[in-house]
Order: C-alpha cells, then sequence, then structure tokens
C-alpha cells in the first residue's frame, strides 16, 4: 500500500537508518494474536455510555482508545532492552478528562481535534460573501474547534480485526452551525495498529455546505515515559525547512520564515532543549515551542507521505518517527503544563513533560489566501493520513 512506500521512499531521502533489534525487544516481539477488546470508560451526565477500545498487536504494543473525544489514553511500547513503559499523558478514567482542573487548563490531551486545529484569528473568516462567527476560547482567538470541539464530543466506534492489523473507526456527525461553522459535517477517524508498529491515523470528512477543515490529533509523548519528567533531552528531527511565524496571540503573520541560523532549524536531529530558552520573540511568543512547520515535499509530492519527524529518547532508546499526506505540523513543546493535573501514575505533568507534533494545514489558514487552502466543499471528501512509527536504537544518553 501506498503509506508504505512512500514512507520508505522519503524515509531514504531524509537518511533513516535500519534499525538492529535488542535480544530483549526481538524476544518480547514474536508471542501474541492482535486483538481488539471493548471495554466500558464510563458514563456521562445525559447517560450515554463511554467506551475504550483497547488493541494490541502481535508484538504487544498496545493502545487505549476512548469514545470521548477520540482520545488515546495510553500507548505502550518497549523501550532498547523491551522494558515497557507508556509513552502518552493522560488518565486512566472519564472523570480526569472532564474535571474542572482539566477544563482550566485545557491541554486537548491525546484527543481529536475538529473542526479546527489551532487558532482562527477573531474567531473569524468570511467564506463565498458571508462572515461567519466563532466562539473565542483562547484570548481573542478561536482555537482547537472552540468550546466543545471534537475533544469533547462522543463518538460512535466500529472496531476491525484481521491476520496483520487491529483497529476502530470512530464516528462523528457535527450538525450545521455547530461551534458556529456552517454545514453539517460528518467525520471518520480510523485508528489502525499494524504489524510493523505503526499507529495509522485516517481522517474523512464530508459536508453539505463549504466549510473549513483541519483535523489532527493532540497526544503529546514522552518516549522516556509518562510522568518521567522533562523532555527537552529528547532529539528531534523536524523535515522543515521553514515555520510560519506568529503575532504575540499566536495567529501566523502570513511569513514562510526560513529556519536556517535560528532555534527553529531541526533539519539534523538536535535536543529539544538546546536553544528553547533562546532570546528569540517567536520563543518568548510560544513560551517554548508553540509553532508550524512547513514541511519539505517535491512537487509531486502533493498528498503523499513524508516523513515529518523524528523523535530520538536518549535514555531509552525509543525512536518515533512520524509520516503524514499534510503540508505542516505544529511542534508543540508542552509549554502551558503547570504540574496541576495528576497522571496516571500518580505524577504532577509539569511544564514541557511531554511534546506534541500535531500533523496539520497551517493555523488560521481561512484568513490566509496565500496557505494551502482547508476550505471543504459538497461533494468533495476530505482524506489526510498521518502514521507514527514506533521503534528503539542504542540508548545515547
Ligand atoms: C496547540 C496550541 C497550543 C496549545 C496546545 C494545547 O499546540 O498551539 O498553543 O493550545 O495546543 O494546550
Amino acid at each position: 500500500m501506498s503509506r508504505f512506500s512512500g514512507i520508505s521512499r522519503l524515509a531514504m531521502g531524509v537518511g533513516m537508518t535500519c534499525l538492529a533489534l535488542s535480544a530483549a525487544q526481538a524476544n518480547t516481539m514474536q508471542t501474541q494474536s492482535p486483538s481488539v477488546e471493548k471495554e466500558s470508560f464510563g458514563q456521562l451526565p445525559d447517560g450515554r455510555k463511554v467506551e475504550a477500545y483497547h488493541l494490541r498487536n502481535g508484538h504487544g504494543i498496545d493502545m487505549k482508545v476512548t469514545t470521548y473525544g477520540g482520545i488515546i489514553t495510553s500507548l505502550r511500547t518497549p523501550d532498547a532492552e523491551g522494558e515497557w513503559a507508556d509513552v502518552v499523558l493522560g488518565f486512566d478514567n472519564l472523570a480526569d478528562y472532564r474535571s474542572e482542573a482539566y477544563r482550566q487548563s485545557n491541554p486537548y490531551f491525546g484527543a481529536l481535534i475538529g473542526r479546527y486545529g489551532n487558532r482562527i484569528a477573531e474567531g473569524r473568516f468570511t467564506l463565498d460573501g458571508t462572515t461567519h462567527e466563532l466562539a473565542t476560547n483562547d484570548g481573542a482567538n478561536h482555537l482547537h474547534g472552540g468550546e466543545r470541539g471534537f475533544d469533547k464530543r462522543l463518538w460512535t466506534a466500529a472496531p476491525f480485526e484481521n491476520d496483520s492489523e487491529v483497529g476502530v473507526e470512530l464516528t462523528y456527525v457535527s450538525e450545521d452551525g455547530e461551534e458556529g461553522y456552517p454545514g453539517r459535517l460528518e467525520t471518520h477517524v480510523t485508528y489502525t495498529l499494524t504489524a510493523d508498529d505503526e499507529v495509522i491515523i485516517d481522517y474523512h470528512a464530508t459536508t453539505d455546505k463549504a466549510t473549513p477543515v483541519n483535523l489532527t490529533q493532540h497526544s503529546y509523548f514522552n518516549l522516556e515515559g509518562e510522568g518521567s519528567g522533562s523532555i527537552v533531552d529528547h532529539r528531534l528531527m523536524l523535515n522543515a525547512d521553514a515555520f510560519t511565524p506568529v503575532d504575540d496571540t499566536l495567529i501566523p503573520t502570513g511569513e514562510l520564515r526560513d529556519v536556517a541560523d535560528t532555534p527553529f532549524d531541526f533539519r539534523e536531529a538536535t535536543p529539544i532543549g538546546a536553544r528553547i530558552g533562546a532570546d528569540n520573540t517567536q520563543l518568548a511568543y510560544g513560551q517554548g515551542y508553540d509553532h508550524n512547520f512547513v514541511l519539505m515535499r517535491d512537487a509531486t509530492a502533493e498528498d503523499e507521505l513524508v516523513l515529518a519527524a523524528r523523535v530520538e529518547a536518549p535514555d531509552s532508546g525509543r525512536v518515533l518517527e512520524i509520516a503524514t499526506s499534510e503540508p505542516g505540523v505544529q511542534f508543540y513543546s508542552g509549554n502551558f503544563l503547570d504540574g496541576t493535573l495528576i497522571g496516571k501514575q500518580g505524577k504532577a505533568y509539569e511544564k514541557r513533560s511531554g511534546f506534541a507534533l500535531e500533523t496539520q494545514h497551517f493555523p488560521d489558514s481561512p484568513n490566509q489566501a496565500a496557505f494551502p487552502s482547508t476550505i471543504l466543499e459538497p461533494g468533495e471528501t476530505y482524506q489526510s493520513r498521518t502514521v507514527w512509527r514506533f521503534s528503539t536504537q542504542t540508548p545515547t544518553p
């Protein structure tokens, strides 16, 4: 399938190496059959039941997804020595995702984001001569779909399983006018866990009126294990030679700025923390990295997967590679985490205890004519794919 040929072709282009498995890891990697099981994940105040789907592949990698917000609540992978850890921030119960403390800090842990990932300036855009007003839930701006975006909606689920893959297809219908957006939007997101230790996220949407759509996934990773401290020593490669600088409310100015000679140059793997404290206006605006990077793709490869990012955890040797059909990725270094939320292991999620790499179209595209369009028309199908691939390499503390 194209996802594999696409990722390996591009991976070769940016120098991905073939990684050897340790003996311990090879041992853990043979034993189980892939499976998907449904579990209860509680109930909403109106009585609707919330479920969790527990996916496992043949190597034992397991991931839990809840129908509330399409949230990935846990994702366990082995390190270079075959030790397992949960590598995403989150909670093991529904109440913690709905608590007042969570609502206040609103980190969108592991959630599906829609209708529009990231910000729309002043919650306003004009389409075909009509101005639409959206909720302003981030200062003067609209963020991640509004007051109740897709991350706070109940999705329906259909699990599936075949010889090599397991997964769950989630569906949510957003009615015309929801959160101020025009058109009835029917959205399907499929999570597939493959035999190659990949999580594939496929997005499809259709509408009955022209409307902006920019779906993404907001997992926070800590490849040393969630709750294990800061992510600043993780080494990050971003396949981007430009980023979209922002104003002090994190709205893009419209410029595509060259990353060369700036703290935004991650073309060579660099520790996240190496330049995060630099005296730089863009870093000051984001309180760290909170920026959209423009992915490099050749002219013929539009819509094909490109390798967007590669992240290495120095102590555990875990590696995450992210490929996407999207033109951009928001790299967010967990700057707004402040220790008030307590994670699955009872440890506080402090500033920079996780990072997000949200594959996406660029923020505020409905107001930026020069950015790739995010407008979905009736009769068209929105399609987008992102692949996370987990592997290990020799630790390099
Ligand atoms: C995105 C935004 C950030 C922040 C996080 C969630 O990354 O760009 O500013 O809202 O989501 O806290």
